[in-house]
């Protein structure tokens, strides 16, 4: 087969053809004096010519040395990918982690635009996974109601009453200021509660006063000491502040448990640095685990330390169920200290994050079903359930989420991403390179300018009050008075062509003290043999 020379071969041509014009260009230019005319084009041709030349002798991507020039073409639609794939090719069912289905139905309730569907549902309700609520023949009246629940057991002087629907952890850093502040105005204006996430109890955050829940992670950012560890001083004096109604010690996230992270040197501003308690231009490091307890017991100690120096406000625990013996290791410490949290809230592993490892965001965790299912089982065994109430997340969005994690035992819901869909995210899933498009996860100052506080705000407030509204329609719909009514037997699932199940049968309950009395349910009876209140690590098995 005949070979053309390299110049003339198809991966060269374009880069062949960009030096000839330069050449004729500048030859041009210099012997037929007709600058003016020929000096655009010859700048534009010479600029694509030296890339073109960079590509051909640089040695870190194979493809623009082999391409010189149309490579970029290829770079330019892999970053527009997402894009074009969402403009143009999902369906209202497709998109991911959200559909687009999903994503319209926030940013409709934000907007207050017409949130309704014509025509008939476009899910396939034969198709193995369908799920669905029932109603009743004798549906209650729709009340306007804020949907309240109390947190706060006997060891808390001040219980909340905090919404059912509530803004999940994300921390300034993570988020930009301007989010921060519509977030904080949002819930203020529609009072429910807003997480700071572990980056710190930021100003942003105390600016316009709406509730807060400080959540304290394994960095102790706003309460720690220069060596990292945990400050009881600087955590009382911020902690008793009127504005922090709630205090949630982060043992872990869904998206990536076990995985500690990194705010590199960079990113690290003056203000942030602040924020955090931390130098600035220094890489900003949470570690995987926390230095103030190593066992379930001192965890439990650590619990009631925060609980007190907060001045009685409820005090809990978020993490993303991973080792069953672990978590009744920390039931086992409860028993055996009276030391109860006020509050547990369960991540799922389906949940969002600002940046992590794939292997983490796809393969560690247990779903937040399962693990709900399993802390609302756990406290049932230990007969603690009507003294700790329980907070669920995982891809929360819409009042039927709220309504089936609260039939499997969750009080109440959080929502990291449905509030980002709030602020105007567009999930173009750029969070972790700080060019978010929109303005809500970036540090850059002149991309933070697209988010517009004011007009955000009332977003965040119109998305919770209308998703409220709409889990009203539900409640009454299914013959409740309240979404704390919800039960197992609500809900239905299709687990193949032909057969159906109740909830109430794919998430058995344990009985009241079944776990303090040997319980011999097959999830819980080896692990409760495993676990121990003096060590997260599992006894050995008995032979
Ligand atoms: C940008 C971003 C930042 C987050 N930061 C934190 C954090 O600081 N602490 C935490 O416990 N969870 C954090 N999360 C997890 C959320 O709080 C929530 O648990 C999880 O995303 C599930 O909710 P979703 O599916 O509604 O997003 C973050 C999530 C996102 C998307
Ligand atoms: S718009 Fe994109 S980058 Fe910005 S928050 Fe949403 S997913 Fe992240």
């Amino acid at each position: 087969m005949r070979r053309w020379p390299l110049p003339l071969q198809p991966r060269f041509i374009v880069y062949t053809v960009v030096l000839v014009i330069t050449a004729i260009l500048l030859f041009e230019y210099i012997f037929e004096f007709t600058s003016f005319l020929v000096g655009i084009p010859l700048l534009v041709f010479g600029i694509l010519a030296i890339i073109g030349t960079i590509d051909l002798i640089q040695t870190r991507h194979a493809v623009l040395r082999n391409y010189p020039l149309t490579a970029h073409i290829r770079f330019i639609l892999e970053e527009i990918r997402p894009e074009i794939r969402q403009y143009f090719l999902e369906s209202e069912k497709d998109g991911t982690p959200f559909s687009r289905d999903k994503r319209a139905i926030v940013y409709q309730r934000a907007k207050q635009a017409l949130d309704k569907r014509p025509f008939g549902t476009q899910s396939d309700v034969y198709s193995t996974g369908f799920e669905w609520l029932h109603h009743s023949i004798a549906p209650k009246p729709v009340v306007r109601e804020p949907f309240r629940v109390v947190v706060g057991g006997p060891d808390c002087s001040k219980p909340y009453s905090a919404s059912v629907f509530n803004i999940s952890a994300m921390s300034f850093g993570a988020l930009s200021p301007n989010a921060i502040r519509a977030l904080n105005i949002g819930a203020k204006r529609g009072n429910f509660a807003h997480d700071t996430g572990e980056g710190g109890y930021s100003s942003y955050h105390r600016e316009n006063g709406g509730d807060i829940i400080w959540e304290i992670g394994s960095g102790y950012f706003s309460c720690r000491n220069v060596d990292g560890t945990f400050c009881p001083g600087k955590f009382e004096e911020a902690a008793q502040c009127d504005q922090v109604k709630m205090v949630e010690l982060k043992l872990s996230q869904g998206a990536k448990p076990g995985h500690g992270g990194v705010l590199p040197a960079a990113k690290v501003s003056a203000e942030i640095a602040l924020a955090r308690g931390v130098l600035a231009g220094v890489d900003c490091v949470s570690p995987s685990r926390h230095s103030a307890f190593s066992t379930p017991l001192e965890m439990m100690e650590f619990i009631a330390t925060l609980r007190r120096l907060s001045g009685g406000k409820p005090t809990g625990f978020k993490l993303c169920v991973g080792h069953p013996w672990e978590f009744l290791a920390v039931c086992k410490a409860m028993v055996e200290t009276q030391i109860y949290p006020d509050f547990i809230v369960i991540d799922g592993k389906e949940g969002g994050t600002g940046a992590a490892p794939l292997e983490f965001t796809d393969h560690l965790g247990m779903p937040l079903r399962e693990g709900l299912n399993f802390v609302h089982n756990a406290l049932i065994g230990i007969n603690v359930r009507n003294r700790i109430k329980l907070g669920a997340s995982g891809k929360i969005v819409s009042a039927f989420d709220i309504a089936r994690v609260m039939a499997l035992g969750a009080d109440w819901c959080n929502s990291a991403r449905g509030f980002m869909f709030a602020l105007g995210c567009i999930q173009s899933q750029s969070c972790h390179t700080d060019r978010c498009p929109t303005g809500v996860t970036t540090q850059d100052r002149w991309r933070q300018r697209a988010l517009v506080v004011p007009d955000k705000a009332e977003r965040v407030f119109n998305f919770h009050r209308a998703t409220i509204e709409a889990l009203a329609e539900l409640v009454g719909a299914a013959g409740l008075d309240h979404p704390t009514e919800f039960a197992p037997e609500h809900f239905s699932r299709r687990i193949s062509a032909h057969e159906v199940q109740s909830f109430a049968e794919l998430y058995p309950s344990l009985a009241p003290g079944e776990l303090l009395a040997g319980s011999g349910d097959k999830r819980f009876e080896i692990p409760w043999a495993m676990a121990s209140a003096k060590e997260f690590r599992a006894l050995p098995r008995a032979a």
